[in-house]
């Protein structure tokens, strides 16, 4: 089970009779190479002391979100960043439910709430309950959101039922749970990503731009990750998190975005072009904030062009699997084919911005995906999607 090596798994602990089985969980994951911090519900510990589970783990168990102290040592934000992946087991319908609901209200549904990477879940209950189309409706609701779920078997249950309910045994979780970390489609492979708009200063307080919330670039540098590749994220100033596990890198103007990526471009698989790169920046930058005295009715500002990111990438001999943006308001299969042709890439990914509810600041996207010899359309889907089957698309080619 090499992939539960050097992992920080947080195991989650709730409040059904199969708790007593989280000690073999946590020695399953230890022996396996994985670092284990145990959460317990407020029920998990009428069934299993935290005591046994902090001998077993080696570390101290959280059971309070409103713990000073423990809040003060790791608190569930620390917790949630910690973690590689969350593992519920058991899951009681009361957890499923209010993890579905997306409450907050004690320590583990606060840290899974907190955290953004995979989550697997053991259900264990009554078969009865297992059964309820609320429960049947909520297990649904997880699976949407990329929870990952591990039974439950069927069987004598230990309030006599007989019937699906029962959480499957330690081993097969831990089995199960150690698949989230399979090697993906771009593991071993490198990739570097710019993203977001550039900011050109005028004077000390005021800048030209682009349009871009940088949402998709960020989404690409998510999926590039969960497919196993190092990912390097040069980006200019977005207001969204970039994923834990890629090497960041923060810029302002276009020429920082050029020497980032010089630096950075060398030895690189692949290269996608997400960023809105100013295409020109004024010649000169005023020292001091330019003043409106009454004696310019105008004001005239001299630009130079920029250099061509892309364009310099795949310029190179040693050229990385390049691919770039189009976003077009008008005649956007053309245009985006001539860019395509000029900037000599390998892919490039046509997004029509005319369409409000598509590109720029939205959460969904529409894009076709364009090569030499191929022309795909991705239907509209949220941009976390769409990013998903454009690293697939990269992955096969
Ligand atoms: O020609 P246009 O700017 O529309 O091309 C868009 C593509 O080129 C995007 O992938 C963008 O990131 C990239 N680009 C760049 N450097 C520039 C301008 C655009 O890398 N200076």
């Amino acid at each position: 089970m090499e992939s539960l090596i050097n992992k920080n798994i947080l195991l989650g602990v709730t409040g059904g009779i199969a708790a007593y089985k989280s000690a073999e969980i946590v020695r399953g994951l230890k022996k396996a190479g994985s670092s284990v911090r145990v959460v317990m519900t407020q029920s998990a510990q009428e069934f299993i002391t935290p005591l046994t589970l902090q001998a077993l783990s080696g570390n101290p168990v959280s059971t309070d979100l409103l713990d000073a102290e423990a809040e003060a040592a790791m608190g569930h934000i620390e917790l949630a960043r910690w973690a590689d992946a969350i593992l519920i087991a058991p899951a009681t319908a009361n957890t499923i439910a209010r993890l579905s609901s997306g409450r907050a209200d004690d320590l583990l549904s606060s840290i899974t709430l907190a955290f953004d990477g995979p989550i697997g879940l053991a259900p264990a209950m009554n078969q009865a309950m297992w059964k309820d189309e609320r429960t049947q409706s909520n297990i649904k609701n997880l699976e949407n959101k990329d929870f990952s779920l591990y039974g439950p078997g069927s069987g004598e249950q230990a309030c006599g039922d007989i019937g699906l309910g029962r959480m499957l045994e330690p081993s097969e979780i831990v089995e199960l749970f150690a698949s989230l970390f399979k090697a993906g489609s771009l593991s071993n492979k490198s990739v570097l990503i710019t993203a977001g708009p550039t900011q050109e200063p005028i004077d000390p307080v005021r800048y030209v731009t682009n349009r871009s919330s940088g949402k998709m670039g960020y989404a690409l540098a998510e999926a590039a990750v969960e497919a196993g590749a190092q990912v390097t994220l040069v980006s200019g100033p977005v207001n969204i998190k970039p994923p834990a596990s890629c090497n960041f890198i923060s810029v302002e103007t276009a020429q920082e975005m050029y020497d980032a990526v010089m630096h950075h471009v060398s030895g690189k698989d692949v290269y996608i072009g997400t960023a809105a790169v100013a295409d020109y920046s004024p010649t000169k930058v005023e020292g001091s904030k330019i003043k409106k005295d009454g004696s310019n009715e105008s004001l005239v500002l001299e630009m130079k062009e920029n250099q061509d990111i892309l364009k310099t990438v795949s310029d190179k001999e040693d050229r990385p699997y390049v691919v770039g943006f189009a976003a077009e308001t008008e005649d956007l299969l053309k245009n985006a084919r001539k860019k395509l042709e000029k900037k000599k890439l390998d892919l490039i990914i046509a997004n029509d911005v005319s369409d409000k509810s598509i590109g720029f600041d939205s959460e969904e996207n529409e894009v076709t995906l364009i090569t030499n010899s191929e022309e795909v359309l991705l239907d509209r889907s949220s941009k976390k999607k769409i990013a998903k089957r454009i690293v697939e698309f990269i992955s096969n080619n």
